[in-house]
Parts: structure tokens; C-alpha cells; sequence
């Protein structure tokens, strides 16, 4: 028989390692539930679109009407400026129009880990 021992040993290093900050599958839970009604990953609606937003400049989607206050702010989105951001958008950029904000901790690690996830580039 193979060893089995170090089979599952190995799994758990994986599956321990894999998510430090959030677990990027249940943020897309919380993204459908909590942010869907405003945003989406290749479209912009209310909010603008998320795809490729880690390392973006706040503000930056072409096209889409941002508060002056956003673009004037020279963020740049990462775990650190999201769980800002989404903690109180006022506090950290006063004159901004997301009315909407998360309060549980947990679910911002959770939905920063989904965002960091989005990749393309719009
Ligand atoms: C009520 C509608 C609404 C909801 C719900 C909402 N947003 Fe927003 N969001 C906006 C609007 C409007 C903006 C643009 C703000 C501005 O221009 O000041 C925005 C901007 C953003 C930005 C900045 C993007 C950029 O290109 O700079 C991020 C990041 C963001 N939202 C994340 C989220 C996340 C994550 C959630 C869910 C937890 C969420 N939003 C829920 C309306 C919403």
C-alpha cells in the first residue's frame, strides 16, 4: 500500500496554508449577497465593475462616473485600502458615493480574498 500517512499530512499542509486572510469562496457568497446589487465583476451598474481592481488606482474604470472625492484620493486598492474602504467608505474618503458599508471583519477578509481573485483587466 502507499503511505498513507504522508498523503494526508500533505493535504492538510495545503488546505491550512491556502487562505491566511479570507477564504475567497465563501467572499463570493458575501459579493452575491452584499455587493451584487450594486456591482459586478464585468459590468458596471450602480457601483463600477470590480474585475483586475487589486493594484488598480481608486477610481480608474474607464467610462464609469465616479465621485470626484474617489478619483481625487490617489488609493490604491489592496487588502489594507479594501478593509478600509468597506469598513466606513465616508471615513476614508469623505464625499464618496457608496452608501454601503461591512461591518463584520470576517466578511471583509472573506470578500477581499474573492476580490484579489479578479483578475482581468477591464
Ligand atoms: C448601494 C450600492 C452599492 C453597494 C451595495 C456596494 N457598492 Fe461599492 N460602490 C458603489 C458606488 C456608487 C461606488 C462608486 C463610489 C464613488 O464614486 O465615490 C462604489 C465603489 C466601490 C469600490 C471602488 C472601485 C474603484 O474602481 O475604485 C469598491 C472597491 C467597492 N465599491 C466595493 C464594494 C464591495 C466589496 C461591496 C460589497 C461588500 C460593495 N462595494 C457594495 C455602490 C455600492
Amino acid at each position: 500500500m502507499a503511505p498513507r500517512g504522508h498523503w494526508v499530512g500533505a493535504l492538510l499542509l495545503a488546505s491550512t496554508g491556502a487562505f491566511a486572510a479570507g477564504d475567497a469562496v465563501r467572499g463570493q457568497q458575501v459579493y452575491e449577497a452584499r455587493c451584487g446589487g450594486c456591482h459586478s465583476v464585468e459590468t458596471d451598474r450602480v457601483g463600477p465593475r470590480h474585475a483586475g481592481l487589486f493594484g488598480r488606482r481608486a477610481g480608474a474604470v474607464p467610462g464609469f462616473a465616479y465621485s470626484p472625492a474617489l478619483v481625487a484620493s490617489k488609493l490604491v486598492w489592496n487588502a489594507n485600502t479594501l478593509d478600509r474602504w468597506l469598513t466606513n467608505p465616508e471615513a476614508l474618503v469623505p464625499g464618496q458615493r457608496m452608501g454601503y458599508s461591512l461591518s463584520d471583519a470576517a466578511q471583509r477578509a472573506d470578500v477581499i480574498a474573492y476580490l484579489s481573485t479578479l483578475k482581468t483587466t477591464p
